[in-house]
């Protein structure tokens, strides 16, 4: 019998090397990861080799696709829309987020709908007690016959599990937790994780069985373990918020089933998770009227347009260099759209402290915002207000030129629907919107806006 070996693994990359130390693909970028040791079994002669005939090429026009039954819808209309169009039969979709931001919540709700309307659901838990869950689970309400559950981290005893209960539908919270026992490292290792994620993808697509992975996220944003997971999983979905915020946005990263630019929005509530219809009208509920400093934006999250207020405060600084201050947006681009104000139109911002808020926890981080941005600092500084019933648009260039933005009718169009009377929007992009309920007027640089908006 062959001797089982070591291998010393990066944990941030993967990368295995025959001896210990730093990784260096990841030192070559600046930082230093120490490579953890890992026992490997080697694979036994024919066992580790799938069957040389189990598959068969077939032409692609005759490939049948099962009908009808593919898809499931989850009951949340939010969640089947960033699938795709619902729960796909034998996909394997991983979901990632901060602690505490609500994955397990999600996950448990979405049991209960499908156990309720397509068959068993198996929920495998591997953070939390079977007490714990059903506590959870109470304050959701009733729960249906269909959802069983499990506190369980060894992967084969899940695999018995699904044997016997021949589930529909499996949850596993979460893929850091469950381990074979097989693999000497640690549960949440490299090397755990991808075994144990290809282990899970032989399951759901063996069985189909639509299942959901439930990941972990560092520091840095990316689900923890290897990137392996996610090139290995056919759906990938973060589910973000601020924690001290009600609203939460999942967002599909990567669909095998469907595009990768809707989102969900929810609000979590004392009874769990509740879809949010009309997330505009959910931003823009708390707005001042006739603020100075507060703008509101039509940007574009996918195909869906959102509607969100920029709020900027422009003080005189005390000494040395001024604060820049950023929540919502990205720090990099309003420091040059602070820039760009300066230079071409001539406020004196570097003897400015200026804090940027997106209200409400909401993101505004695509270039539409750009002019958005830049009027609400504008319109702080000045201490004059914008008018309240007035959306804007435009990207801005280091020139401070206000240029084209894409799906700008789609996002007009929810600006009208939500009331607004008034729009800024790039000049170049004029001729596109003729015949909405709105008074639209283009502007071709920063400078005009500021002068069209907050006068002379
Ligand atoms: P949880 O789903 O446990 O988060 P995760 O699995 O992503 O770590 O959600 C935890 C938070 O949600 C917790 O702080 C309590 C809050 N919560 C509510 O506000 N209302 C509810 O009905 C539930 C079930 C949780
Ligand atoms: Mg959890």
């Amino acid at each position: 019998m062959a001797r089982e070996r070591s291998t010393y693994r990066c944990q941030e990359c993967g990368l295995a090397a025959p001896k210990p130390g730093t990784c260096p693909d990841c030192a070559r970028v600046g930082t230093y990861v120490q490579l953890v040791e890992e026992r490997v079994a080697p694979a036994r002669g024919a066992a580790a080799r799938p069957s040389l005939a189990a598959t068969r090429p077939q032409p692609i026009g005759e490939i049948r696709v099962e009908a009808g039954g593919q898809r499931t819808s989850s009951g949340m209309a939010e969640l089947d829309r960033v699938l795709g169009g619902g729960v796909v039969t034998g996909s394997l979709v991983l979901i990632g987020g901060d602690p505490g931001i609500g994955k397990s919540t999600l996950l448990l709700q979405v049991s209960r709908q499908l156990a309720e309307r397509a068959g068993p659901v198996l929920y495998v838990s591997g953070e939390e007690s079977a007490a714990q869950v059903k506590l959870r689970a109470d304050r959701l309400g009733a729960a249906p016959s269909g959802l069983y559950f499990v506190a369980e981290t060894d992967l084969q005893a899940v695999e018995a599990h699904v044997a016997a209960l021949a589930p529909r539908f499996l949850i596993v919270d979460s893929i850091q937790t469950v381990f074979l026992p097989g693999l000497e490292s640690a549960p949440g290792s490299v090397s755990q994780v991808r075994e144990c994620g290809a282990r899970l993808m032989a399951l759901a697509k063996g069985r189909g069985i639509a299942t959901f992975l439930v990941g972990h996220v560092t520091k840095e944003g990316a689900i923890a373990g290897p990137r392996v997971l996610e090139h290995l999983v056919d759906t990938v979905l973060y589910f973000e918020g601020e924690q001290h915020h009600a609203y939460r946005v999942l967002r599909a990263v990567k669909n095998r089933f469907g595009s990768t630019n809707e989102i969900g929005v929810f609000e979590m509530g004392a009874r769990g998770l509740t879809e949010v219809r009309n997330p505009s009208g959910f931003f823009l509920a708390e707005r001042p009227k006739d603020a100075a400093g507060s703008v509101v934006v039509a940007c574009l999250e996918g195909t869906r347009p959102l509607l969100v207020e920029i709020q900027a405060l422009v003080t005189p600084a005390g000494f040395g260099t001024p604060r820049r201050t950023v929540l919502g947006a990205d720090y990099n681009r309003v420091c040059l759209l602070l820039a760009v104000l300066e230079k071409r139109v001539g406020f004196p911002l570097q003897s400015q402290d200026a804090f940027v808020n997106v209200a409400g926890g909401a993101r505004a981080s695509e270039p539409a915002a750009d002019l958005g941005l830049v009027l609400a600092a504008a319109s702080s500084y000045l201490d004059r207000p914008v008018r309240g019933d007035l959306v804007v648009v435009g990207e801005v260039g280091l020139a401070g030129e206000v240029r084209a933005v894409t799906g700008l009718e789609a996002r007009l169009k929810e600006a009208a629907a939500l009331g607004f009377a008034a729009a800024v929007v790039p000049q170049s992009s004029l001729g596109g919107v003729a015949g909405l309920a709105l008074d639209v007027q283009g502007v071709g640089s920063v400078d005009e806006a500021v002068k069209v908006l907050l006068g002379p």
